[in-house]
């Protein structure tokens, strides 16, 4: 147990170090350091005198600056633990040696070395190269170093051995620093592991960026299970992770892949604008801006300038950033999300479901299939099989029923009935039971958006697509559109939206009009089925949604 003991603590003359004694002579300047220094310590603070302004005394410390400095006290132990433990580690180390690197020399007689990426180890096995990269992994044991190499392509083990484990350099190596490495890669021994079965036996390295140590170091920045906002103030850091930048790669092939079945498919490639002046999704979750003293928005979505490009470019698709000012703060919302979104002109109803379905399981299968994704989709999802043909096809009328019967109740408490919104929960329920994709159809008018074709048997609803994907929910919303002039004017009515900036728009009802459908495919909700991932927010590279707007 510590002696109790009176700290002064003067937040302007007072120091944080051994230098003060907590004495009142000698303050210490905040409680938490303090109570670090002896935690049952009585602390006096330096403060105004309530009803004398401007006149300062030691005062007894409050009760919540008691709890907060006890709470800032924790983490200063932890912190000390942990320089302690770094410590230690670096006194264990080998004694460092005068054997600096620069006096190694390379050996002129090996064979030339080619410079190759991390994705091409096997094509070079027995072959002197040079691999450039970031050491992600570190071991340093007397006369023998272990790097595990990353450059973004692969992982590759590297040995160092002999002069170039002894130097002083490669003796304070730390994670995260750059080297530049030759040596020859070779087969690894019986019963020994590392990425790929190989490693690179190194006769030369230099080092080209050396990351810190100590307090500053990569692991003590990035720490698992720390504070996902923390981790997000260094989302520029954790993209380096295995996990993080595995999604990252999946989506880079996942966009590949869409835009290749879209070739297949015969639609062309469009890059509308991101700053406009027209709603598409609800005035609710528009992002104003000041454009040179006009009032413009930041998209929604793209599909009103998709649908003016069916006439002269036939089909069409877009990959463009559409952005929600959304006040929900749900792992499924993003402020800014790539939005992926295609127009189909003469087509019927049926045909665009038909399509829909054939883009997303097509664009599976390659992802799947490729050489790159394919082993980090079963390294994230292990348990992950592309959906099969055709999804199931459910009426939002006959999904009411499902609810209904499975006793799900609407956001208000009771049974569900015609005209409801199925709420996110709701909707997850029931797909995560039937666990298979769902395109859920024909929504009422009332609920879905101006532009939506009523279906012609029953007027009451429209024809309309939301594809629920198992764990994420909704992944595709889309429908037909209206395409008489006097019936979208009423959607417009309706939905109480004043037509006149929308003239252009319109002029497609008027210069000869067509059935024609569309819809639109969140990126990161479909990445966040396809790659297990708990919310958008890890499918996105700097995501951005409500409270977060940096890095
Ligand atoms: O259902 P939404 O709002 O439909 C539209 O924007 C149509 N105009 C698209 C079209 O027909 N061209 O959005 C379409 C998809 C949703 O299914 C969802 O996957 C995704 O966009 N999405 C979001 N993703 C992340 N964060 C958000 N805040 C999202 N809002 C919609």
């Amino acid at each position: 147990m510590s002696e109790s003991k009176t700290f002064y603590v003067n937040e302007k003359s007072g120091v944080d170090t051994s230098e003060a004694t907590g004495s009142e002579s000698h303050p210490f300047a905040t409680p938490s350091y303090a109570l670090f220094v002896n935690q049952d310590a009585k602390i006096l603070v330096y403060k105004e005198i309530e009803e004398k302004p401007e006149q300062f005394e030691y005062q007894e410390i409050s009760a919540s600056a008691l709890k907060k400095a006890k709470k800032g006290a924790e983490s200063l132990k932890k912190k000390a633990e942990k320089q302690q433990k770094l410590k230690e580690e670096k006194d264990n180390l080998p004694k460092v040696s005068e054997l600096s690197l620069s006096s190694i020399e390379e050996d002129s007689s090996l064979p030339k070395a080619n410079k190759i990426k991390l994705n091409k180890i096997q094509e070079n096995i027995d072959k002197r190269v040079i691999v450039n990269g970031w050491i992600h992994r570190l071991r340093v044991q007397k006369g023998l170093a272990f790097i595990t190499l990353r450059d973004g392509y692969g992982f590759l083990q590297c040995i160092l051995t002999g002069d170039l484990a002894k130097a002083k350099e490669t003796q304070e190596l730390t994670i995260e620093s750059t080297v530049s490495i030759k040596g020859t890669i070779l087969k690894l021994p019986e019963g020994k592991s590392a990425p790929g079965g190989v490693e690179l036996k190194a006769d030369y390295y230099e080092i080209i960026g050396l990351a810190p140590s100590g307090e500053n170091s990569f692991t003590n920045k990035i720490q698992e299970g720390a504070d996902p906002s923390l981790l997000l103030d260094q989302r520029h850091l954790t993209l380096r992770g295995e996990t993080l930048s595995a999604v990252m790669k999946v989506r880079s092939v996942f966009l590949g892949a869409i835009r290749k079945v879209y070739k297949e498919e015969g639609l062309l490639e469009v890059t509308p604008p991101c700053m406009v002046q027209t709603q598409v999704e609800g005035g609710s979750t528009l992002f104003k801006m000041d454009y040179y003293g006009e009032e413009a928005y930041l998209t929604q979505s793209s599909q009103l300038y998709l649908e003016t490009c069916l006439p002269s470019l036939g089909d069409v698709y877009c990959v463009q950033e559409s952005f929600r000012a959304e006040k929900s703060h749900t792992r499924r919302h993003l402020s800014e999300y790539t939005h992926i979104e295609a127009e189909l002109a003469f087509l019927t109803f049926d045909e665009l479901l038909t399509h829909i379905e054939t883009l997303i399981s097509k664009t599976i299968q390659y992802v799947v299939e490729d050489p790159v994704a394919g082993p980090l989709i079963k390294q994230l999802n292990p348990n992950f099989q592309p959906p099969k043909l055709p999804f199931q096809r459910m009426e939002y009328i006959h999904a009411l029923d499902w609810l209904n019967e499975h006793g799900i109740l609407n956001d208000e408490g009771e049974p569900f009935k015609f005209g409801d919104d199925i709420a996110e929960a709701q909707e997850r329920k029931m797909v995560d039971t039937i666990n298979k994709p769902i395109l859920l159809i024909r929504f009422p008018g009332e609920i879905k958006s101006f532009y939506m074709q009523k279906c012609k048997d029953d007027p009451r609803v429209t024809e309309s697509v939301d594809v629920l994907m198992p764990n994420v929910g909704e992944i595709t919303g889309g429908s037909m559109r209206s395409y008489d002039l006097d019936e979208l004017l009423q959607g417009f009515k309706s939905h109480k939206i004043d037509p006149a900036p929308y003239y252009w728009f319109l002029d497609q009802r008027t210069y000869g009009t067509t059935p024609h459908g569309g819809y639109g495919l969140g990126t990161e909700r479909i990445l966040a089925w396809l790659c297990d991932r708990f919310t958008v927010r890890d499918c996105s590279l700097y995501p951005r949604f409500t409270g977060r707007c940096k890095p």
